[in-house]
């Protein structure tokens, strides 16, 4: 990873698309105005660009009758969301400068905007990325993007793969202080687990049927105090015993990561900071520069 990501750089595009940062932002406003939770898919986006092949827009590429992309993979199928936004912002930048600013650009600058516009901390974004030119079914279902029943070692190892700490796990499961969860990710948690509020758990079940394939797709904030709001309340709502997710709940329940959790449910200035730290190593994950892979026309398809 060093010396790829090394390359990228805040000023990227300064000569070549100044105006690249006010598209993206205008439009992620009038998204996320129009419904909240728009920022919170927008976010995840970038996540399971960057955990699969790197931070290459690969998620976006669209099925065809000769490809299968990554948005029919297990942790991805009817789950993210925001692909119409991310196409109207690069129909926007194209019209300001043409083939020059990639779609994982874009990924990583609209996520910085719907963190912010959430009311969390900013970031500069470094930029320079370029576009893969495939995507990876086999990859995104490996395992690489952790599922909700993982374990705390599975979660640990899973972001130390992508050289990412323990601590930037803890730090970047935070995001889950805004957005939605389907029943189906976390039905078994909150009918099988004792380490669950009881009341929070039946207030959950009452539209989450205990049967599978019954109400799979309704939704519940991963926050259950402020789902529209970046703040540090899912450290909280996890020393409550009120995590929605096994793998939110995971990271305070007796183990190595509680005292961070602690740390972070009091410390919302060092939760901000240390989340935006992240965001840009998350962000340098084996990004492609240089002359390899391209600038995409459409993000969802190669060029
Ligand atoms: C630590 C491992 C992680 C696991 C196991 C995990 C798992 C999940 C699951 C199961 C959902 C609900 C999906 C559904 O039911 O449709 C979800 C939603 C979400 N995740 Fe994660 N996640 C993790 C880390 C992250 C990271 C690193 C970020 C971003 C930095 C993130 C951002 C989000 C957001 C914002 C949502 C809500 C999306 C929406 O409402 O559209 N997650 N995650």
């Amino acid at each position: 990873m060093g010396s790829t990501s090394a390359q990228l750089s805040t000023n990227f595009y300064d000569k070549t698309c100044p105006k690249v940062l006010s598209t993206v932002k205008s439009v992620v406003q009038s998204a996320v105005a129009k419904e909240k939770r728009m920022g919170a898919s927008l976010l995840r986006l970038h996540f399971h660009d960057c955990f699969v092949q790197g931070c290459d827009a690969s998620v976006l590429l669209d099925d065809t009758s000769s490809f299968t992309g990554e948005q029919t993979a297990r942790p991805n199928n009817n789950s993210l969301r925001g692909f119409n936004v991310v196409d109207n912002i690069k129909s926007k930048v194209e019209a300001v400068c043409p083939g020059v600013v990639s779609c994982a650009d874009i990924l990583a600058i609209a996520a910085r905007d719907s963190v912010v516009i959430l009311g969390g901390p900013s970031w500069k974004v470094k930029l320079g990325r370029r576009d893969s030119k495939s995507a990876s079914l086999s990859a995104a279902n490996s395992g690489v993007i952790p599922p909700p029943t993982s374990t705390l070692n599975n979660l640990i190892n899973r972001f130390k793969a992508r050289g990412l700490s323990t601590k930037d796990m803890v730090v970047l499961s935070g995001a889950h202080t805004i957005g939605q969860s389907r029943c189906t990710s976390f039905r078994v948690r909150i009918y099988n687990e004792s380490n669950i509020d009881a009341s929070f758990a039946r207030t959950r079940q009452r539209k989450c049927p205990i049967t599978v394939g019954s109400g799979d797709n309704n939704l519940a904030p991963l926050d259950v105090q402020t789902q529209n709001k970046f703040d540090n309340n899912y450290y909280k709502n996890l020393i409550n015993k009120k995590g929605l997710l096994h793998s939110d709940q995971i990271l305070y329940n007796g183990g190595s990561t509680d005292s961070l959790i602690e740390s972070y449910s009091k410390r919302p200035n060092s939760f901000n900071s240390d989340f935006a730290a992240a965001m840009i190593r998350m962000g340098n994950i084996s990004p492609l520069t240089g002359s390899r892979g391209e600038i995409r026309k459409k993000c969802g398809r190669p060029n």
